[in-house]
């Protein structure tokens, strides 16, 4: 563990994350698990948010074969999507970021009704990777349709069989791996049971943070949040027995995830 990191592990940091990131070592982050204030759709007590500056800090934090995972949405202006979302996914592109996947995170619900267009219920998941991925643990709870056993034997081109007496059977296991369109029941009582966490108006559910921190990383490693809002990411990832840092630029939502941090 690099030595300058050490000091801002396993806090909450209030104010804005370049500037805090700017103090980081390089290379020193495993996952970033974060959602940016897109589009000026909610509205977070009008802070500023310079994009490109904290990419561009994310990229240097990033460790080699570190991840990034960024979640958003487009709001609608005037009758047309932003597209903020793709702007922003082929500028960490640009700054040498792979995009490994492009990902779904399906709702149960959505916000705002239209008659004009299908209901949206999902927001991008972009996972962005220094080089590849070092750590890849999939969840495999996609129960498979037939659950069966077969043989080992195949035929070959002669005729005859191969493993000839071999009278074993794989077994096609009830679970494989997930499709990378995750579903999550949204909502009071469902994306988390800390009451005081809807004082913030976009909250990940836990479900989210708890199988991204499983999938990308392993105990001990960094799970950084820079835009951290209610602190979902920060308390799944000290549940989960991650070091943690969670940064936001609001007093009063440091102070949400302080609370939520005691319920970890
Ligand atoms: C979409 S919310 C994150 C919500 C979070 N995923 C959760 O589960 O609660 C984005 C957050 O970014 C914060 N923010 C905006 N600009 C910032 C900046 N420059 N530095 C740090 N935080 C910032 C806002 O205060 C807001 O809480």
């Amino acid at each position: 563990m690099e030595k300058e990191l050490v000091k801002f592990l396993d806090t909450i940091i209030c104010s804005d994350c370049v500037e805090v990131l700017s103090e980081f070592p390089k290379n020193c982050i495993d996952l970033t698990l974060t959602s940016p204030p897109y589009d000026a759709l909610r509205d977070y007590n009008d802070f500023s948010f310079d994009f490109k500056k904290i990419a561009s800090q994310l990229y240097r934090v990033t460790k080699k074969g570190g991840v990034v995972v960024w979640v958003i949405g487009d709001s609608t202006i005037n009758g047309s999507e932003t597209g903020v979302s793709f702007r922003q996914a082929l500028y960490f592109k640009e700054l040498g970021f792979a995009l490994h996947d492009t990902m779904i995170y399906q709702k149960s619900g959505f916000a705002y009704p239209s008659t004009k267009r299908y209901h949206q219920i999902f927001e991008y998941m972009f996972i962005f990777s220094k080089g590849r991925p070092k750590s890849f643990n999939p969840i495999k709870d996609k129960p498979n349709k037939t659950q069966y056993t077969f043989s080992k034997k195949r035929r070959k081109k002669d005729g005859s069989m191969t493993h000839e007496n071999d009278t074993s059977r794989i077994e096609v296991s009830p679970f494989g791996m997930r499709t990378n369109i995750w579903k999550y029941t949204t909502g009071r009582g469902n994306s988390t049971k800390d009451k005081i966490a809807f004082a913030h108006p976009a909250i990940f559910p836990e479900k989210l943070c708890e199988d991204h921190i499983k999938s990308w990383t392993n105990p001990e490693e960094v799970v950084l949040d820079p835009l951290m809002g209610s602190g979902t990411t920060i308390k799944v990832a000290k549940l989960l027995k991650r070091h943690f840092i969670g940064i936001d630029i609001s007093e009063e939502y440091c102070k949400i995830a302080r609370e939520r941090m005691k319920l970890a």
